[in-house]
């Protein structure tokens, strides 16, 4: 969580650092701030609480000189939202600024015994502990140094980017389990969370691993283990244009990536498909065919929406790649002590790739000695480095907080390796093909879809005066109903509840009368009949009902207050083109209600703390 950036080299720091850290917002948006180190050793700092725009709007028509500074946007952990607690945070001097992504676990140890050394604290924060400590261990030794010490004495989680008012040349970088990357310019560094920050300035960067510190003058950076052995890192291009980060036209991030779905489903599947043998070609699997054919069971984890996409990927696996599958939430995986077996596989599915839940699972299964894969979007992400091998979703940035074109891709990619593992085992050439040929004409579907976003405006329209939602679905769409949930329940602060059809009569069927709304899924697939009993229940009790059903089915008009159609393609890929107008009607809920959809409350978009 939280967005920082660190800029040296020949231009004056402030506009790369603003420009870099609004790019970064939807890693944390509750407060921001910057400090700026001066050529005559002069730091200039602001704070600001609520979003970056309440910074640019205090700093407006002041100046900041300096070529060298970081900057930070804040993701609350230890601490209130306050200008106080906001970063970048200094030592007692003022002379050492520090801006972190992670959390110091061991602070209010260190806290005391630098308290007892007669250091003053300004903030709650655990961060501040970082400037005071190298405060401590500069005495006697060199920035460098002291900077080296103090992460040694640090126990937890970090992305840190430092400065030193003594030291007006040099910028130190390091990371400890939150992501980090140097972006390599022309007599320029800009150090970044992310590369979205570094991407108007270069393509060409180098990303820090686990416990390591880079040291950065205008012309040169050098990377170094803690124990100071000099680590020569490779650079990586990446070919993201800065466009791509850009609204493109649209009001908001996430109308623009919910349009973005053909495209999204169009590059994950793009040259993987060998349609006619039925076959698929994952060049990130190709070492792991092997180890695919002889798996005796896969263990999917993620979180949120990756998790949900992981349940649909449990019912095709095993319907059709004849494989038996679990899913977790990453959040609970490690902590049930999972029974780890011969033939085991874990699978990761994360957009990001630097999800703090879903790389401590990752970790757990691979101490374990389970071959670790993953479905990342991230390039060169945390887990995509830490996987043996996988498979990229190659859908560009994904800058909305609520995931949207990430859950379709990750679906589609899924069912790739359904025909991969399918095809290892029991698949036909004929089913094979099949799934392949459906797959190739699923974006046109969606687009068939995205054409109805007039209609469900005004269904969203319609239904604002309601609190609260049911969203009922049974096998593949099972996992969409709770994903639709969550979507109007994070973008519009709606109450919303995903349940399985059969299990309504167990209990939440209790909620139902003429004030609570139910969302079925409902497409003509091998639960069809079932659904439509779920609806008339629903009906029988006067509860408002919308349903998404398959084009041209007639019935569920009668009984459904309200009707979304998807068109016909199999039952396992149905959740692709289902997903969509629950997307859209938790996007125009939420626009209708005023709210800011691109970074709704409490939220961040890559959540890099447990
Ligand atoms: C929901 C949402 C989150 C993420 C979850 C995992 O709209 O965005 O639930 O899906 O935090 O994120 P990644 O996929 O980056 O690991």
């Amino acid at each position: 969580m939280c967005g920082i950036v660190g800029y040296i080299g020949k231009e004056e720091a402030l506009p790369i650092l603003l420009e870099g850290i609004k790019n970064l917002e939807y890693r944390g948006y509750d407060s921001a701030g910057f400090a700026i180190v001066g050529d005559d050793k002069k730091v200039s700092s602001e704070k600001a609480v609520g979003k970056v725009a309440a910074l640019f709007e205090k700093i407006s028509g002041r100046s900041f000189p300096g070529k060298l500074g970081i900057i930070h946007s804040r993701w609350a952990t230890h601490g209130g939202v306050t200008e106080l607690n906001a970063h970048p945070h200094s030592d007692c001097a003022g002379k050492i600024w520090v801006a972190h992504n992670g959390i110091i676990e061991n602070y209010k140890e260190l806290k005391k015994e630098l308290l007892g050394k007669g250091h003053k604290f300004k903030s709650e924060t655990d961060t501040e502990t970082i400037p005071h400590l190298i405060e401590e261990e500069i005495k006697t030794l060199s920035f460098q140094e002291a900077v080296r010490s103090a992460l040694k004495k640090i126990r937890g989680t970090y992305g840190l980017v430092i400065v030193n008012s003594d030291e007006p040349h040099t910028l130190i970088a390091a990371r400890n389990f939150s992501p980090l990357l140097i972006g390599l310019g022309d007599g320029e560094y800009i150090v970044a969370s992310d590369a979205a920050a570094v991407l108007k300035y270069t393509k060409n960067v180098v990303y820090l691993d686990d416990g390591e510190m880079a040291v950065m003058t205008p012309s040169s950076h050098k990377v170094f283990d803690l124990d100071m052995n000099h680590r020569e890192k490779e650079t990586h291009v990446i070919d993201w244009s800065p466009e791509l980060a850009q609204k493109g036209g649209y009001a908001n991030f996430m109308l623009k990536e919910i349009f973005e779905g053909p495209e999204a489903v169009e590059n994950s599947v793009r040259g993987r498909l060998i349609a006619k043998e039925g076959l698929v070609k994952l060049g990130g699997l190709s070492d792991s065919l092997p180890l695919l054919r002889d798996a005796k069971r896969i263990l999917i984890s993620g979180c949120g929406t990756a998790y949900y996409a992981g349940r649909v990927g449990e019912y095709m696996l095993e319907e059709y790649g004849g494989i038996p599958v679990e899913v977790d939430v990453a959040s609970e995986f490690r902590y049930r002590k999972p029974v780890f077996r011969e033939g085991d596989i874990f699978l990761a599915i994360s957009q990001s790739g630097e999800t703090a839940d879903t790389l401590a699972a990752l970790r757990e299964a691979k101490e374990k000695g389970v071959p670790v894969m993953g479905i990342v979007n991230a390039i060169g992400s945390t887990i995509a480095r830490y996987t043996d091998a996988g498979v990229y979703q190659h859908i560009g940035p994904e800058i909305g907080v609520a995931s949207t074109k990430a859950f379709v891709s990750q679906v589609s990619i899924l069912a790739l390796l359904t025909i991969l593992i399918g095809r290892q085992r029991e698949m036909s050439l004929v089913t094979g093909r099949r799934i392949a040929e459906e797959l190739k004409k699923i974006p046109d579907m969606i687009r068939r879809v995205l054409k109805q976003n007039d209609e469900i405006a005004e269904l969203a329209r319609k239904y604002q005066k309601f609190n609260n939602f049911l969203y009922l679905g049974r096998k593949y769409n099972l996992p969409v109903a709770y994903e639709g949930a969550l979507k109007l329940k994070e973008i519009s602060y709606i109450h919303a509840e995903g349940c399985g059809a059969g299990e309504m009569k167990h209990g939440p069927i209790a909620m139902i009368d003429e004030n609570f709304p139910s969302v079925f899924i409902a497409p003509q697939d091998s639960v069809y009949e079932k659904m439509i009993s779920n609806i008339e229940e629903v009906k029988a009790r006067r509860g408002p009902v919308i349903a998404i059903a398959t084009e041209g089915d007639e019935k569920i008009g009668e009984i459904a207050d309200d009707v979304i159609f998807i068109p016909k393609t199999l039952e396992m890929l149905t959740p692709i083109l289902s997903v969509i107008p629950l997307q859209l009607f938790a996007y125009h809920f939420g626009v209708l209600k005023g709210l800011d959809v691109d970074k709704p409350r409490n939220l961040a978009k890559s959540v890099t703390v447990e």
